[in-house]
């Protein structure tokens, strides 16, 4: 087994499509045991089918060999409901994927940092929240969050962004919290490369370089909607054939495969979208990042995007 600077076992907690992308490339490319956890036991049964389809589609295109296919599905367990986060307790490295919540995220690190041994990387996939203020919650009781810079739990905390979908985007964007001791940092950047992503660095700003760049191209797009200077196809035609860009903004989302689509899976929900907006927001006060009424609108009305069917496109 290759062994990425010491991570042979990785727990995720999450298992959407971020958290089943992860767990996938770890399996496949890192070779590292996974021990998948989602509070929805429906969730995980789903991600363990599309995982199922995506290694089979990938031996049928004879881009991996059946036996890999099948060692990498091995690797691969899911923890017991009742037993839950204590079961990652051995984990050399967890990586949290739930959705975009600073209070959900501060509970999971908060027990994460109890149970789990003091060397275990705590890893967030958040696409927008201070990674530092995620470490501030990952202080077990009794130890001072100051008194230990560096060498506290929280010096175990990094930010490691996928993308999505995360078995094909290259890259992975590596933050680090001021708590995040060099250690974690490059063990971190190790394991990220061992499953296949090239990484790129960005301070703990928020939305850090990808999603402060990305959303206000979003959100703009989307009021040059509701503003009605063009239609909606229109639109993502522009940057599709002026700028090459592989889908549209409004667009981000539609894509998905046949055989993945009775997963609702979607690149960007605009529930995540407008989280995302709304954090980007809040951390700056700058009005280039507020949300545009449209978004939010949609979001109210729960139009969601390619998850729940219907978006700025319907969906099957
Ligand atoms: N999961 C796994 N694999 C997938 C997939 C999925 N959801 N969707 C597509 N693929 C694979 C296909 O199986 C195919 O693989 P093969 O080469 O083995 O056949 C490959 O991707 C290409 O697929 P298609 O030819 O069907 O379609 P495409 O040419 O349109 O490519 C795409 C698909 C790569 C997703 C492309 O549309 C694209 O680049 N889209 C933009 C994606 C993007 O911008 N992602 C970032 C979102 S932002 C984010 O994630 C960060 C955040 O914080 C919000």
């Amino acid at each position: 087994m290759s062994v990425a600077h010491g991570i042979k076992s990785l727990g995720v907690i999450g298992a959407g499509q971020m958290g089943l992308g992860i767990a996938y490339v770890a399996a496949l490319r890192a070779k590292v045991n996974v021990q998948l956890y989602d509070r929805s036991p429906e969730q995980v049964a789903k991600g363990l089918s599309l995982m199922d389809k995506l290694l089979a589609k990938d031996v049928a295109k004879g881009k991996i060999q059946e036996a890999d296919a099948r060692q990498a599905r091995e690797r691969v367990s899911v923890v017991d409901h009742a037993v839950g986060v204590r079961a990652l307790r051995d984990a050399d490295m967890v990586i949290e994927a739930v959705s975009e919540n600073l209070e959900i995220k501060r509970r999971i690190f908060s027990e994460l940092a109890a149970e789990t041994r003091s060397d275990t990387i705590l890893a967030t996939n958040t696409s927008s929240i201070s990674i530092t203020k995620i470490a501030s919650s990952a202080v077990p009781q009794g130890e001072s969050a100051a008194s230990v810079l560096g060498r506290s739990s929280a010096g175990r905390v990094v930010g490691l962004h996928f993308f999505n979908p995360v078995p094909v985007m290259k890259l992975v964007e590596l933050i680090s919290a001021l708590q995040t001791s060099d250690e974690t940092l490059s063990r971190a950047r190790e394991f990220a490369v061992a499953c296949g992503k090239e990484v790129t660095v960005s301070k703990d700003v928020p939305g850090f370089v990808s999603n402060a760049l990305l959303m206000p191209f979003i959100n703009e797009a989307i009021m040059w909607l509701e503003k009605g200077v063009a239609t909606r196809d229109d639109i993502d035609k522009t940057l599709r054939l002026g700028m090459n860009h592989p889908m549209g903004p409004l667009q981000l989302g539609r894509h998905s495969l046949a055989l993945l689509s009775a997963h609702h899976l979607h690149s960007i929900g605009l529930d995540t979208c407008l989280a995302i907006q709304q954090t980007l927001y809040a951390g700056t006060g700058d009005s280039k990042y507020r949300p545009s009424v449209l978004l939010e609108r949609m979001v109210d009305a729960q139009w969601l995007g390619r998850k729940n069917g219907k978006g700025f496109y319907e969906y099957d």
